[in-house]
């Protein structure tokens, strides 16, 4: 059991083994005509999201309503946090209203763990999304889709020793990419990060990766997956690249480029999609596209999560 899902980075690779076979479990469970569980029976979760969210936000929800679990979604538009209350007086509120955990999604990077150190609450927080920083449910949901399409029904107590993982795109911005990076590298992944150079963050020297600026070697490299990443405009204070054509045309994963792809290569994207920007709608639509299980997988997933954060001590 762990206290709180914060980060992927530290993980090792038999803890990510573990919480992944865990999510094969309850992804089992979710083929069942009775998909409930009654394991977090008597415990509140409030999904607390100061940021948008479709599939993250719904996901959680069903996550914990499959654990049987009381869900209590709050969504920072229409709550007093419109009027200027802070993470702490939200925070306490829950706690005073008996929250047992908290998943939380922040515009601010670090929000997540702020919430689990400040003594605000004694709930288990899980980090949905804190700012540019990290989104480790994102990537375990990415790793278990990977393991899965390679290993099928032989998946667990796999890693994915020897697999080739490029991540295109907006790097710099981007959660998903950081939390990749330090999971998808402890199952013993290689990352390679491909972005305009604008996009790609300056101090990557510390990070398990190789970087480039150059899609196409990337492709004609022959990646076992290629992970796009949405171009996050709403991130960006300045001009990242001139224009979305020139963007699609060098960092668009195209027919054209993924059809240079070897047969068994995964595409992978987080959504939402830009289509026609970083992937065109016939890669995203293609048999080797994995966004849909991605969304799927993302249950079990987070029921496991649910399960190591809050089940056993805290819930007891
Ligand atoms: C990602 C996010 O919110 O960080 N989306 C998601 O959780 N499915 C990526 C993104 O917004 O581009």
């Amino acid at each position: 059991m762990s206290d709180h899902l914060l980060s992927t980075k530290g993980f090792t690779r038999d803890r990510a083994v573990a919480l992944l076979d865990v999510a094969e479990d309850m992804a089992d469970t979710q083929r069942r005509q009775v998909k409930k569980l009654p394991t977090l029976r008597g415990t509140t979760i409030v999904n607390l999201f100061f940021e948008d969210s479709t599939r993250t936000r719904i996901s959680f929800e069903a996550a914990a309503k499959r654990l049987s679990a009381d869900v209590i979604t709050f969504s920072a538009k229409g709550s007093s946090v419109s009027k200027g209350e802070s993470l702490q007086d939200t925070a306490q509120t829950l706690q005073a209203m008996g929250a047992d955990g908290i998943v939380i999604r922040h515009s601010s990077s670090g929000a997540a763990h702020t919430l689990a150190t400040s003594g605000w609450t004694r709930a288990g927080v899980v980090n949905a999304g804190d700012g540019t920083h990290e989104h480790p449910t994102q990537a375990l949901l990415d790793a278990f889709t990977i393991r899965k399409r390679r290993h099928g029904d032989d998946s667990r107590g796999r890693d994915l020793d020897g697999l080739r993982v490029v991540i295109v795109g907006d790097i710099l911005h981007s959660r998903v990419a950081r939390s990749n990076v330090w999971l998808l590298t402890a199952l013993g992944a290689s990352v390679h990060l491909v972005a305009p150079p604008t996009l790609l963050p300056t101090h990557t020297e510390g990070w398990p990766v190789t970087t480039g600026i150059d899609l196409d070697a990337a492709v004609d490299d022959g990646p076992d997956a290629v992970m796009m990443l949405r171009v996050q405009r709403e991130r960006m204070t300045e001009a990242f690249f001139p224009t979305a054509k020139e963007y699609a045309s060098l960092y668009g994963l195209s027919v054209a480029r993924a059809d240079r792809l070897p047969a068994t290569s995964l595409v992978m994207h987080p959504g939402p999609m830009n289509r026609g920007l970083e992937i065109a709608g016939a890669v995203a639509d293609s048999p080797r596209s994995t966004v849909l299980e991605q969304v799927q997988n993302g249950i079990g997933v987070r029921m496991a999560v649910l399960y190591d954060v809050l089940a056993g001590d805290r819930a007891a």
